[in-house]
C-alpha cells in the first residue's frame, strides 16, 4: 500500500489532509469508530494534550497502557514510550505518529556497547530507565522511570551491586539520595543537560520569590540550586500542592500547559537553554508528533510498532518488575 511505502521513507503518513475540516473533530470521530485511545506525555504540544485520553509521566503511560480496553493505542511521545506501550499491550496496535520521535538519551546507550560494558560488571543488577530501547531492556533486570527510580534502587538489599542506566545526571542523584553506590553509565539528554546555570541564576535574582522546580536529568549545579526535583508528574503535584505564586521550571515546556492548567493564577517561567536563540527548552522529538500526523495515523493506522518476538517477551519482565514494586508502593 502507497502509506505503508510513504512510512518506510519517511517515518509517517504525509497524506494531505483537506483544509477546511476540524481536526480534533474528526480525530475523536476516527477514535470512537476505532475504539482508540490517545496516550500523550507532559512535553506534548498543548492541542495533542488537549485531544488526549490520558496525559502523563512515562510511568503513568506504561502504568495505562498496560491496563485498559481500547483495541488500538496512538501514543503522542517518543519511540521508547510507544515501544512499551507495545511490550505491554502485545494484543493491542500501537501507533506512533512520527517514527522519527526518538531519544536522545536511549540513542546515548547503543545495545553493542552497552552489552560489552556489562560484561566488565558480573553480578550486578542492571537497572535501566525506561528512556531506552526495547534492546537494552532485554539487558534489564528492573526498569524504573524518574517517578520511582528512587524507590526501584532501595528495593534492593543494601550490599546489592548496581548498574544504573543510561542517564548519568539521574544515577548520580538517585545515588545521593539514597547513599548507595552504582557504575554508573555515561549518557544523558540533550534537552536537560543544555540548561544555563548563569540564566538560572540571573532569573532566580530577577523573581527572587519564585520556587525553582527541576527534572533529574539536569546537571548536578542546576539541582543544587533548585527548590524541588522531581519527574514531570512530581512536578505538576508540587505545584497544586505548594503556596509559592511564581516557579521557574527547569524542564521541557510542554509541562508548563497543565502547570499552568491547574494553577492559573500562579506565574511559571520556563528556564532557558544556553543557546541563546530561543527561550525555552523542548524536546525537538517530542515536536514532531502534531495533530494532522495524529489524525494520518488513527486514519491509516500507521505507523505501527513492531517488535521482534523474542526481544518482546525478554524486554516484558523488567518492565514488569518495576510496574508490581510501584504498585506495591502505591505509585
Ligand atoms: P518523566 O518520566 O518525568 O515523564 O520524564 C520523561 C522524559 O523523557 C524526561 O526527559
Ligand atoms: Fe529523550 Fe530528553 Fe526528549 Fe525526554 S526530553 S524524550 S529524555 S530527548
Amino acid at each position: 500500500m502507497i502509506y505503508k511505502k510513504e512510512v518506510e521513507n519517511t517515518g509517517f503518513v504525509s497524506k494531505k489532509i483537506p483544509i477546511n475540516i476540524d481536526l480534533k473533530k474528526e480525530i475523536q470521530k476516527l477514535k470512537d469508530e476505532k475504539n482508540a485511545v490517545i496516550l500523550a506525555h507532559f512535553y506534548q504540544e498543548d492541542d495533542i494534550q488537549e485531544i488526549a485520553d490520558f496525559v502523563g509521566d512515562s510511568l503513568k503511560l506504561a502504568q495505562i497502557a498496560q491496563n485498559n480496553s481500547a483495541d488500538i493505542i496512538v501514543l503522542a511521545g517518543v519511540h521508547f514510550m510507544a515501544e512499551t506501550a507495545k511490550i505491554l499491550s502485545p494484543e493491542k496496535k500501537v501507533l506512533l505518529p512520527d517514527l522519527n520521535a526518538g531519544c536522545s538519551l536511549a540513542d546515548s546507550c547503543p545495545y553493542d556497547d552497552f552489552k560489552a560494558f556489562l560484561e566488565q560488571y558480573p553480578n550486578h543488577t542492571v537497572i535501566s530507565y525506561v528512556n531506552t530501547t526495547a534492546a537494552i531492556k532485554t539487558l534489564t533486570d528492573i526498569v524504573c522511570t524518574s517517578s520511582n527510580a528512587q524507590q526501584i534502587v532501595e528495593s534492593l538489599p543494601p550490599n546489592e551491586k548496581i548498574v544504573f542506566a543510561p542517564d548519568r545526571n539521574l544515577g548520580a542523584y538517585i545515588s545521593k539520595q539514597t547513599n548507595r553506590e552504582m557504575v554508573i553509565w555515561d549518557g544523558a539528554c540533550m534537552v536537560h543537560e543544555e540548561f544555563s546555570l548563569e540564566k538560572l541564576l540571573l532569573l532566580k535574582q530577577q523573581y527572587p520569590e519564585a520556587k525553582v522546580l527541576a527534572h533529574p536529568e539536569c546537571i548536578e549545579p542546576i539541582l543544587l540550586v533548585s527548590d524541588f526535583i522531581g519527574s514531570t508528574a512530581n512536578m505538576l503535584q508540587f505545584s497544586k500542592e505548594d503556596h509559592a505564586q511564581t516557579y521557574i521550571v527547569v524542564t521541557e515546556s510542554g509541562i508548563l500547559f497543565k502547570m499552568r492548567e491547574a494553577n492559573p493564577h500562579k506565574l511559571f517561567i520556563p528556564a532557558p537553554p544556553n543557546d541563546s536563540t530561543c527561550a525555552c527548552n523542548d524536546c525537538e522529538f517530542m515536536r514532531l508528533i502534531t495533530l494532522e500526523k495524529v489524525y494520518n495515523t488513527l486514519k491509516y493506522e500507521l505507523p505501527e510498532i513492531i517488535i521482534d518476538e523474542d526481544i518482546m517477551k525478554k524486554a516484558y519482565k523488567p518492565i514488569e518488575r518495576m510496574l508490581t514494586i510501584s504498585k506495591e508502593l502505591g505509585l
